[in-house]
């Protein structure tokens, strides 16, 4: 049973109640990652409003949040900076913020972000007008897979190097891997590196054979087909950029810099189901195999025990009163909802015994969504207890 190590830091003994507050009120950085659909955008957001109430100037770095959270944080649109949270909108959900305190948020908007790159390591105005209209670059920075990672830490960069915050707050995509996202940054600094440049660019080398080979017919022919010459439109774009890979390569440097920093924390939130548990516990692993150890450990949507008794539904008196029928079937969700209780208590058990984190939030599922601030701050009391 580890219902009395909740919200508590475990294995420490002394640690303090809410010693997740604790860490990060002397944090700079807090990565909320973790399986897909579990609470990681809203965890983010909770955390981020509960360290503002705090005091700290905070900012959350949400991608893709459900519509409803997102206009009750105003962000009604994907946007490129964090903007305010107003206090009257907060305090309209219950949270009274204080002196010093601030919520900003943001919803990531990765071409932006990727644009905004782009303009920031380009030497000169004509090479930026040149990759932004290059097709392949369109396709790299809109669609393909990893962009959304790559450009959410490369905003988390930014946004920590201009140093206006006490505490950055990053919410990770929905991948469907959650390691995705500790892999993504190196495979797209890598093929923004020399070597895939130098296949297309030497003539001599390999870029000549290659056209001359399978690929060259591949992409003649799709040319014919589709009239997109899509090899002029790779070494156009390699030639456009190759000014700027030396800011790539420095960017992508100090993002790792900054992912391995003291003040950089990796929270994992999780549900206490089978599938994202497993998951978690790959995430956590690996984590640690690149010297990340796990920060703290959030188990979310945790079914609770019902709160009516099944044999208050099958006392006579009120069978009598609202009929077999529907005490039947309130006897039946009863048992569904103590069986729903339990299999997570023994996935909570389970995934603490096997991760032993330092620190442990378990969070119950909430009635309804949790989309304004004041459900929010509902989150907030329960992961981090002794604060609200
Ligand atoms: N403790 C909770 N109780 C009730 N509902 C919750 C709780 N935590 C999250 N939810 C709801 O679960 C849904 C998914 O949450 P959220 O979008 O934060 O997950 P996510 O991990 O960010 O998903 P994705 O991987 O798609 O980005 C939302 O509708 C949210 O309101
Ligand atoms: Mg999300």
């Amino acid at each position: 049973m580890v219902g009395n190590k909740k919200n508590q830091a475990v294995g420490t003994g002394d640690a303090p109640n809410g010693a997740i507050a604790l860490l990060l009120s002397e944090s700079k950085v807090c990565v909320v990652a973790g399986p897909g659909g579990v609470g990681k955008t809203t965890v983010s957001a909770s955390i981020a409003l509960e360290m503002a109430r705090s005091g700290l100037r905070v900012a959350v770095v949400t991608i893709d949040p459900a519509k409803r959270l997102a206009s009750a944080l105003g962000l009604e649109s994907l946007d490129n900076s964090p903007r305010r949270v107003e206090d009257k909108r907060l305090l309209k959900g219950g949270v009274k913020v204080k002196t010093g305190g601030e919520l900003w948020a943001m919803a990531l908007d990765p071409k932006g972000t990727f644009d905004d790159l782009m303009t920031q390591l380009s030497p000169d105005a004509a090479s930026l007008k040149q990759v932004l209209d290059n097709r392949i670059y369109k396709e790299i920075s809109g669609a393909v897979a990893g962009a959304q990672e790559f450009t959410a830490v490369a905003k988390l960069y930014e946004l920590s190097t201009e140093g206006n915050y006490d505490l950055i707050v990053l919410d990770t995509p929905p991948s469907r891997n959650a390691l995705d996202f500790l892999d993504a940054p190196a495979r797209l600094s890598r093929f923004f590196d020399g070597r895939a440049m130098q296949v297309v660019m030497k003539p001599a080398s390999l870029g000549l054979r290659i056209a001359g080979s399978g690929t060259g017919i591949v992409m003649g022919l799709l040319k014919r087909v589709t009239g997109v010459d899509l090899f002029s439109d790779l070494a156009e774009f390699f030639a456009a950029i190759s000014g700027m890979v030396d800011g790539f390569t420095e960017r992508a440097r100090g993002v790792a810099k900054l992912l391995a920093d003291d003040g950089t924390v990796f929270l994992i939130v999780t549900t206490a189901e089978d599938t994202p548990l497993t998951e978690a516990k790959y995430l956590a692993d690996r984590l640690a195999e690149d010297g990340r150890p796990l920060s703290a450990l959030i188990v979310n949507q945790v079914r609770p025990e019902p709160g009516v008794k099944r044999k208050s539904v099958r006392a006579k008196a009120v069978r009598e009163a609202i009929g077999d029928d529907l005490s039947n079937r309130l006897a039946s969700a009863i048992d569904d909802a103590r069986d729903a209780a339990e299999q997570d208590r023994d996935g909570l058990e389970a995934i603490t015994q096997s991760l032993k984190p330092i620190r442990l939030s378990v969070v119950e599922r909430l009635d309804g969504e949790v989309h304004d601030v004041a459900g929010l701050a509902r989150m907030a009391g329960e992961l981090f207890p002794e604060t609200v």
